[in-house]
């Protein structure tokens, strides 16, 4: 089988630490698919990558059939079939992801131009580095060659610590938690949704809610803890999440390359066609679907009750105003 080419930024970083080994050793694209890996950083960090590139090498992988240091995007993204856009800044104690806007969108609109001249039209694109969505929207938005159904935002971890926390709360391992969602932006508007989670508890499938038996929980400390989880990391480690976060990356791009089965699975993805009653032109984080190689569906015709419906549409105008305020910060 033919390589393929995967970008991966920030690739002197921490999560890119935590990611380098699944995805070259074939837990994203597959056992048999060999590739080619393209790790973009900052100039003044190429000598830690080097150290990061002998580790890839010293890891003897036979999938692994090139590695590239770089700091320059045209390089990196050059025929590129797959990018996992972690390179930006992390948010510290007590800021909110949307303060890194101002330090971090240009990264992500000078990306979708390199992407925009020099990567295959089919690339497929996860933005990870905050804020994600609208680091995402703009650039896809600078990348107009390239279809904006081909760019997607990371709320996978979201998705994860919601499946964790129903576990936890039921006793059951995570694996028999199905079809929890994210709704909306991957900040603390975001709105992580049971209504159509399924669980196995004692051999039997069961609806979330009636397991849980606990709507208070549900519509309280459960959101809010989802909700809080990324800057709780980081007020007890110091560092933003990373061994989870590139965890999340995996699964994401894993479903979105070999295909999610029957699962609901959660991406930030471009809102057209008022799907939900979510304006069009955002990376919203939807329940979707995904067919092996590539094809996202965003789930359709799940029943909107009232509470759900005003936290989905206040995590819709933030992402508003943030990607209104990322077009002026692009614009000057
Ligand atoms: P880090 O500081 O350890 O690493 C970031 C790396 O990006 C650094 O090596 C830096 O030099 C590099 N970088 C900066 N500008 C770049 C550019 N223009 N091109 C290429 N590389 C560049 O940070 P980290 O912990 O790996 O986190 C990276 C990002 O991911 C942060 O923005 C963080 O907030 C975000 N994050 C998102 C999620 C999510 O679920 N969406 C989860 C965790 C972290
Ligand atoms: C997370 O959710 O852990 C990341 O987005 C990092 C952060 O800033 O919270």
């Amino acid at each position: 089988m033919d390589p393929i080419r995967v970008v991966i930024t920030g690739a002197a970083g921490q999560i890119a630490y935590s990611l380098l080994h699944s995805v070259a050793k074939g837990d994203v694209f597959g056992k048999d698919q060999p590739v080619e890996l393209m790790l973009l950083d900052i100039e003044p960090m190429m000598t830690v990558l080097g150290g990061v590139v002998m580790e890839v090498m010293d890891c003897s992988l036979p999938l692994v059939r090139n590695v590239v240091p770089t700091a320059d995007p045209m390089v990196a993204f050059k025929d590129a079939d797959v990018a996992m856009l972690v390179g930006a800044m992390p948010r510290r104690e007590g800021m909110e992801r949307k303060d890194l806007l101002k330090a971090n969108v240009k990264i992500f609109k000078a990306q979708g131009q390199a992407m925009d001249d020099v990567a295959k039209k089919t690339i497929k694109v996860v933005v990870v580095g905050n804020p994600a969505n609208t680091n995402a929207f703009i650039c896809a938005k600078y990348a107009p060659s390239i279809p904006k159904e081909n760019f997607s935002a990371l709320t996978r971890l979201d998705q994860n610590r919601a499946q964790a926390q129903v576990a936890n709360k039921l006793g059951i391992p995570c694996n028999d938690v199905n079809n929890c969602i994210i709704w909306g932006n991957h900040s603390s508007t975001q709105f992580p949704d049971v209504s159509y989670a399924t669980v196995k508890v004692a051999g039997k499938e069961l609806e979330a809610n009636s397991a849980i038996k606990d709507d208070h929980w549900v519509r309280n400390d459960f959101i809010s803890t989802v909700q809080k989880r990324g800057a709780c990391v980081i007020a007890a480690r110091k560092l933003s999440s990373a061994m989870s976060a590139a965890n999340a990356i995996v699964d994401h791009v894993r479903d979105w390359w070999q295909g999610s089965g029957d699962r609901m699975v959660s991406m930030a993805v471009w809102s057209n066609d008022n799907k939900y009653g979510i304006a069009s032109e955002l990376m919203y984080s939807f329940p979707v679907k995904t067919a092996a190689k590539g094809k996202i569906e965003i789930v359709n015709g799940l029943k909107i009750e009232e509470w759900q419906r005003e936290r989905m549409d206040l995590t819709c105008k933030e992402l508003v105003e943030e990607r209104d305020a990322a077009l002026a910060e692009c614009e000057e």
